[in-house]
């Protein structure tokens, strides 16, 4: 199959000040030249400790931050050559979903101004943005009365399942779900996973799920990458990196969750 996404020798590093009252500069390589693919329909996870670099990666893949040197094909063409029509198609096809659904969600809007917003945004047309909305509400599993109402008012499950919606409101192709469910209880959380495997199948959506709990991953995804400080360690097969880690690092991480069980 094609690839949806390819990631080649990507670099990012952060420019920052020691601190405000500083001159001195501080250069963090956040990402050192990372490249994989993600193909169309695949659910690729990308696993590792906090600080490794996944957000990063994310936000240079979705355009939110410039990268330091490398490229980003999304559909063949370079993220970073698009022009602008090219570039409002992309902010439809690839969306986010963000770890934590309590920060993510405008507390002062109600769940219908929430997920409109994106419609508005681009000029989707009255009776397509009814039609889009109860489509998209129902397949996350909420009802029309919850339109109604503010994040407040949900559970963190349910706040998950709003902005889960937010992002398939547009309808798009690929997503980043970024630590989708470290934020919700244990109970809770085989569910978020299940409705995402559920929505993929639905929609044709193709996912980088990036996670630090090597458990969520192996349940959901078919190819792990995992990073270390910036960089690739290994990637391939879920089972049989599980079953057969070659590197020092993974059989750190797998110990470390063996123990946990
Ligand atoms: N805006 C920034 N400016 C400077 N350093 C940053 C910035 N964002 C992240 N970093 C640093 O880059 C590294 C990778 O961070 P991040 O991509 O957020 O990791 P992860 O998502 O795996 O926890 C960390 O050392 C972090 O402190
Ligand atoms: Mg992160």
């Amino acid at each position: 199959m094609e690839n949806i996404l390819e990631v080649k020798n990507v670099c990012k590093t952060y420019i920052s000040k020691e601190n405000a009252f500083s001159n001195k500069i501080i250069e963090t390589n956040a990402v050192k030249n990372v490249s994989f693919n993600i193909k169309k329909g695949e659910i690729k996870g990308l696993v590792g400790e906090s600080g490794c670099g996944k957000t990063t990666v994310s936000n240079m893949i979705l355009k939110l931050i410039p990268l330091t040197s490398g490229q980003i094909l999304f559909k063949g063409s370079d993220i970073n050559e698009f022009d602008k029509e090219k570039t409002r198609s992309f902010r439809k096809s690839a969306q986010m979903i963000f770890q934590n659904p309590y920060s993510s969600l405008n507390p002062k809007m109600k769940i219908k101004d929430i997920l409109i917003e994106p419609l508005k945004i681009f000029n989707y047309k009255k009776n397509e943005i009814n039609e889009l909305l109860y489509e998209t509400i129902n397949s996350v599993g909420l009802n029309k009365n919850d339109l109604a109402r503010y994040p407040h008012e949900f559970s963190g499950g349910q706040r998950q399942r709003v902005a889960i919606a937010r992002a398939l409101i547009l309808r798009p192709e690929f997503i980043i779900a970024d630590e989708p469910v470290s934020a919700l209880d244990v109970s809770i959380q085989a569910q978020i996973i299940n409705l995402l495997y559920d929505l993929k199948e639905k929609y044709n959506l193709t996912y980088l799920f990036i996670s630090h709990d090597l458990n969520v991953v192996r349940y959901l995804c078919e190819n792990v990458i995992i990073m270390n400080r910036g960089e690739i360690e290994e990637e391939g097969n879920c089972e049989e990196i599980f079953k057969n880690p070659k590197k020092e690092y993974t059989k750190t991480l797998l110990s470390s969750i063996a123990t946990l069980d």
